[in-house]
């Protein structure tokens, strides 16, 4: 028999299911509350509400665990490519080999954008944020890629053309991406070949220069790989659930991840990378007093917070940034780069590690933490980094939006709870 929990309101009494997930989390169905007992939950930011079943990735955050679909994101990051680890995500198996050299000349068959997609991009002002301009192109795309309506019922029917929209998107992507950062350095844009490898042709679409020879970099390609391992899914996060919640109105694939890339722009989301940086910049050109920012930090008259500390959901460490800490090491080494800015990183680290006001809230460094002295050593913009992020995200939201589809969800509409004025009469 299912284990049920029990409420008591008001003298009635409620049964709740208690719904069980594969790691043994519980969950208390509340769906019948409303109908039973005329109440809803209140849960402002969900801090404690599950929005969906979810068989793609599995979190702990006491424990500082990532899991894709069962591995581990230590092993994928040291053993995988990106591009496996997209089809896992998306797929729930790993792909065998000739699945792999499909699903990647697929990719490239779709390597090229409409030509007046370059006007558009050519019309935004030059002062424009990156993350608005992917955005906007990214629904953009849709204009020269009429999406049919998907019926929830005919899913069969609809499966090839569903995995014709992924390939697109895993395609024109990191086009776009390349073709905004080429934009802001003033070089020409171009299209690349992806059977060179997607990384390999993601980092020479947006590093080549014309008229010198494209020299491949081991250590670049194994950054910005593992970089995008890390980035590519983190269950029901803010732009995730944005682009599930978009996605459940039956909104075509590519509105989902357009509306998925604003939800990512923000500061306290994948904005924080860009955040980290400038904000480790100001303490360097402040002279480096680490002491003065983790007390402005504490201060709760002080706006200031620690960028890239603290975790919705992570309250030990946050295992992405384990991994990215120690990358930032070796490619500043590989690349022989001496970077002061690690070192202030490194200072506020330990000094937050022993300060009880972030042991006491559990805030430690966050995947957003050392990302950014990695992208700065790759030569990357700072405006560029949160774009970064959402080359990784595409994945993750592409496997979301699929399997929401899938499960044939409801559309989102959460409830609330009504605070304003009761009923007026307009005086004439
Ligand atoms: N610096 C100083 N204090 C902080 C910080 C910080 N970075 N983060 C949280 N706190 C304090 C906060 O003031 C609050 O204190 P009190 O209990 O005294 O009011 C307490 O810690 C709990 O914070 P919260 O804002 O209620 O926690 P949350 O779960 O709503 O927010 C967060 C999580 C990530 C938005 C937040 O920690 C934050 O703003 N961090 C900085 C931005 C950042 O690095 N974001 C990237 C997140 S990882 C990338 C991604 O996947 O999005």
């Amino acid at each position: 028999m299912s284990e049920k929990a029990k409420l008591i309101f008001d003298g009635k009494e409620h049964l709740f299911d208690v719904v069980k997930g594969s790691e043994s989390e519980k969950a208390l169905d509340v769906s019948s509350l409303r109908s039973d007992l005329d109440l809803i939950t209140i849960d402002p930011g969900f801090k404690n509400t599950g929005s969906c079943k979810s068989a793609i990735t599995f979190l702990d955050g006491e424990k500082g665990i990532l899991r894709y679909r069962g591995y581990s994101i230590e092993d994928l990051a040291k053993n995988a490519d990106f591009l496996q680890v997209a089809f896992l995500l998306i797929y729930g198996e790993l792909p065998t080999n000739e699945e792999y050299v499909k699903f990647l000349n697929d990719i490239n068959e779709n390597a090229i954008v409409d030509e007046d997609l370059r006007k558009i991009l050519e019309n935004f002002p030059k002062s424009a944020h990156p993350m608005g301009i992917l955005s906007s192109l990214t629904s953009a795309l849709i204009a020269f890629n009429p999406e049919k309506k998907m019926s929830l019922k005919n899913i069969e029917d609809d499966r090839e053309y569903m995995y014709n929209s992924i390939v697109k998107l895993l395609a024109k992507i990191p086009i776009l991406v390349a073709w905004v950062h080429r934009r802001r350095k003033g070089l020409p844009l171009n299209y690349g070949d992806y059977t060179a490898g997607y990384v390999e042709n993601i980092t020479k679409m947006m590093f080549q220069v014309p008229n010198q020879d494209y020299i491949e970099n081991k250590t670049v390609i194994n950054a910005m790989n593992k970089l995008l391992i890390l980035h590519a899914d983190h269950e029901q996060n803010c732009s995730t659930s944005t682009v599930r919640i978009v996605g459940s109105s039956e909104a075509s694939l590519f509105a989902s991840v357009s509306a998925g890339i604003s939800a990512l722009w923000g500061r306290l989301h994948g904005g924080a990378n860009q955040a980290v940086l400038e904000m480790l910049e100001a303490i360097k050109n402040d002279g480096g007093d680490t002491k003065k920012y983790m007390s402005k930090a504490k201060d709760k008259s002080d706006p200031f917070r620690l960028m890239g500390f603290g975790h919705r959901v992570y309250k030990n460490f946050d295992p992405r940034a384990k991994i990215i800490k120690v990358a930032a090491h070796e490619v500043l080494k590989d690349l022989g780069i001496d970077d002061p800015i690690l070192d202030i990183a490194k200072s506020l680290e330990q000094e937050a590690l022993n300060d009880p006001y972030f042991t006491q809230r559990k805030l430690y460094p966050n995947v957003d933490f050392y990302s950014g002295i990695i992208y700065k050593a790759l030569k990357i913009p700072k405006e560029m980094f949160t774009v970064m992020f959402a080359l990784g995200r595409v994945p993750g939201w592409i496997a979301h939006w699929r399997e929401m589809r899938m499960n044939n969800d409801p559309i989102g509409r959460p409830r609330q709870v009504y605070v304003g004025s009761t009923h007026r009469t307009f005086k004439t």
